[in-house]
């Protein structure tokens, strides 16, 4: 355990949050959000309906010296009070993470403090610790526009990538589908509200990879199938409704079928534990319906589900502030010429083997 408060200002910037946060560990390890400030850029990419990495890039170029400004005020801090800066560096859109990160830099130059260099899906794994104690290890599902990943979280730095998606992420399904239906930018919270009102069992729609053994995920056929559910119908808003109501169901299908292959691995990867814990994180666990179902899921499969409030499920810099209290503590300290990494696996896994999806030529993506 330190001896003196440690004070991170932590720096997100990956897709299209505009993030910074200061976190106080106290010398008795105990953990304070001094601060927490998020700039969305919905506004910005609303009109091309998703995000577009050189928008999101130049957004958070202006805006991110202001937002750590504010951080900074709000906590009642001084710049001068700062132990360290921890800035996400991957991976993300380029762009956007070479602007946090050069902030990051340029700060802990000037102040003459380490700089942590942070894996965002490492925040997004310690981020239920926000809120709560979680002991480790737990099961987590990220569900964002980014990700959909099943991983278990055993300790810091220590994680396995249990599952992830082998095309699209979750959130860019309900994007697409919101997108192809003309709902608007993001399109979760949309095709969520239109669902209400339709019958999910209207439309057949494919489950991917039902019945496989690997917990892997699979969005793009899905995608696909709705569009020609909508070209197909009477695009009156009846026909709308029932879409996103049976989109919506596929999607909880498939989670919960998905992530119920991913416990049992996870059981057999931890036989001996007490009490299995499952940890939702990611924009898309804001929706109530596959919330329900994973509740249930946890309630067959003798598992608690911790929900962290969503300011700490979607992206966010207090998460990125807390692996930097971490890796502070560890004296994990970055170098100042690291470079910004768009692909960046968590698992260590990843980094050897041909995972089953998101492999490029440079490698695996995340
Ligand atoms: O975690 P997040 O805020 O940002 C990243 O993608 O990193 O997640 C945003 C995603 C978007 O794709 C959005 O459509 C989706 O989460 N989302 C939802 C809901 N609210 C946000 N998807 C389904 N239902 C919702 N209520
Ligand atoms: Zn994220």
């Amino acid at each position: 355990m330190q001896d003196a408060p440690v004070i991170i200002l932590g720096i997100e910037s990956s897709c299209d949050e505009t993030a910074a946060a200061i976190l106080r560990r106290t010398s008795d390890g105990e953990t304070e959000i001094l601060s927490s400030i998020i700039a969305s850029q919905d506004e910005e990419h609303r009109p091309f309906g998703g995000v577009v990495p050189e928008i999101a890039a130049r957004a958070h170029m202006q805006k991110i010296d202001t937002i750590i400004d504010q951080a900074v005020d709000d906590a009642g801090v001084q710049y001068d009070d700062l132990t360290a800066i921890a800035a996400t560096s991957g991976p993300g859109l380029i762009g956007g993470v070479i602007a946090g990160l050069m902030s990051a830099k340029g700060l802990s130059m000037a102040l003459g403090v380490p700089l942590l260099a942070i894996n965002h899906l490492e925040g997004h794994a310690l981020s239920p610790r926000l809120a709560a104690p979680c002991p480790f290890p737990y099961l987590l599902l990220l569900v964002s526009g980014g990700h959909t990943q099943l991983l278990s979280v055993n300790g810091l730095g220590d994680y396995d990538r249990l599952g992830s998606t082998v095309d699209d992420a979750a959130g860019e399904a309900f994007d697409k589908t919101a997108r192809v239906m003309d709902l608007g930018f993001p399109g979760g919270p949309a095709v969520e509200k239109l669902a209400m009102k339709g019958n999910p069992d209207a439309i057949k729609l494919p489950r991917p990879f039902r019945g496989k053994d690997h917990a892997n995920f699979s969005f793009a056929g899905l995608k696909t199938a709705v569009a020609r559910a909508f070209d197909a119908s009477d695009k009156t808003p009846k026909a709308k409704a029932d879409i996103a109501a049976s989109f919506q169901r596929a999607v909880c299908d498939v989670m919960t079928e998905r992530t119920a292959k991913a416990m049992e691995l996870f059981r057999d990867q931890h036989p001996d534990i007490d009490g299995y814990r499952f940890v939702i994180a990611g924009g898309v666990a804001a929706n109530k319906s596959i919330r329900e179902s994973l509740e249930e899921l946890c309630t067959l499969r003798g598992f608690t589900l911790t929900a962290p409030p969503m300011k700490f499920c979607t992206d966010n810099a207090a998460m990125i502030a807390l692996a930097g209290i971490e890796h502070y503590i560890k004296g994990d300290f970055a170098p100042l010429d690291i470079a910004a990494r768009p692909r960046w696996p968590l698992d260590k896994q990843a980094a050897k083997h041909r995972p089953a999806s998101g492999f490029g030529k440079k490698g695996p993506k995340s």
